[in-house]
């Protein structure tokens, strides 16, 4: 993709002033503040409607800008080193000198971070002599935005500026792992666990206990597009019900909705938001969907549509 570069630097001017603004990444787009700054920080909880419990992803552009902020360690640098930048969110612990603003941690000690790959944030985060705050640009509890014009439905005129970046070519958050100490997976994401497994040798568990929500985008009743959602599903009721199908149909009908063309899961991962707000948006009342495979991808999705069947 082409980088504008003096939309960059409006996005630089209105980040130093401490104004929000939404950002592009390769999974979601992000509603962003410079991390640094309780000013712009308190702006985005209000702007998303967002729990002040509920702490914030801080992006970096790499590992030496980080270690301004957090002490890392040797999963870290195997994980860095095989995927960043890219769609993984790593749980660390801040260290003495770091300078993140309060409200971006809600005063506790572990911090979210990540290193978008997208050219676009990649450019405006290695202008910035901070690193950015960003969780998701969307309202609370609502689908993730992978074009501007989703930002635009959610947040309308209230955000001062919105930095194009055509559509996220992951289309879906990142995987998120508490590598503190066991590493433990808090957000399945973008990224395969098996990959992750992968690289550091060994099995590596899911903490999935919405009781013991330590990453609140755990928790039920969210990525909703606001009508109910049945798994599963193998037909639809009436024609007020969309269906949702992972694979192209040869008789397509006008309210079946492909995820992808062959089941090919990161493409429909890459869709799945992006269709759950057209159905929406032409009025239907509910939603089925047709069985997922429990694999790879395939079980993002799944995490994704059964929080958001738990209307
Ligand atoms: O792909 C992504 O991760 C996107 C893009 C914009 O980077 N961001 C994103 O942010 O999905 P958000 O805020 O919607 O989801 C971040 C999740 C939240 O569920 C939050 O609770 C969790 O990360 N989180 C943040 N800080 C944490 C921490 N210190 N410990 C555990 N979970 C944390
Ligand atoms: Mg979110």
């Amino acid at each position: 993709m082409k980088i504008n570069l003096s939309n960059i630097k409006k996005a630089e001017k209105l980040l130093i002033k401490n104004d929000c603004i939404a950002i592009p990444t390769e999974t979601v787009y992000g509603l962003a503040g410079n991390a640094y700054s309780n000013q712009a920080c308190k702006k985005i909880f209000l702007l998303k409607k967002r729990p002040k419990n509920n702490p914030l992803i801080v992006h970096y552009f790499d590992k030496k800008r980080l270690e301004n902020d957090c002490e890392i360690n040797n999963s870290f640098v195997k994980l860095y080193k095989k995927f960043c930048p890219g769609p993984i969110t790593f749980i660390l612990n801040l260290n003495k000198k770091s300078k993140i603003s309060k409200f971006v941690t809600n005063n506790k000690k572990s911090l979210a971070v990540r290193f978008p790959k997208h050219p676009v944030a990649r450019n405006l985060i290695k202008r910035l002599k901070f690193p950015l705050a960003a969780p998701s640009a969307n309202l609370s509890t609502k689908v993730s935005a992978v074009c501007s014009s989703h930002v635009k439905e959610d947040f309308g005129k209230k955000i001062k500026f919105i930095l194009e970046g055509g559509k996220s070519s992951i289309g879906i958050e990142s995987t998120i792992i508490d590598i503190r100490d066991k590493p433990r997976i808090l957000r399945l994401g973008g990224l395969d666990i098996s990959t992750i497994e992968k690289v550091l040798n060994r099995k590596i568990s899911i903490t999935n206990n919405p009781s013991k929500i330590s990453s609140p985008g755990q928790s039920r009743l969210h990525y909703s597009p606001g009508i109910p959602i049945k798994l599963n599903g193998k037909r639809t009721s009436g024609k007020s019900e969309a269906y949702l199908l992972i694979k192209k149909r040869n008789k397509s009908k006008s309210n079946y909705y492909y995820l992808s063309k062959n089941s090919n899961l990161k493409e429909a991962a890459k869709n799945l938001y992006n269709t759950l707000r057209k159905i929406k948006k032409n009025k239907y009342k509910s939603i089925v969907v047709e069985k997922i495979p429990n694999t790879g991808l395939g079980k993002t999705i799944l995490d994704r549509l059964t929080r958001a069947s738990k209307l």
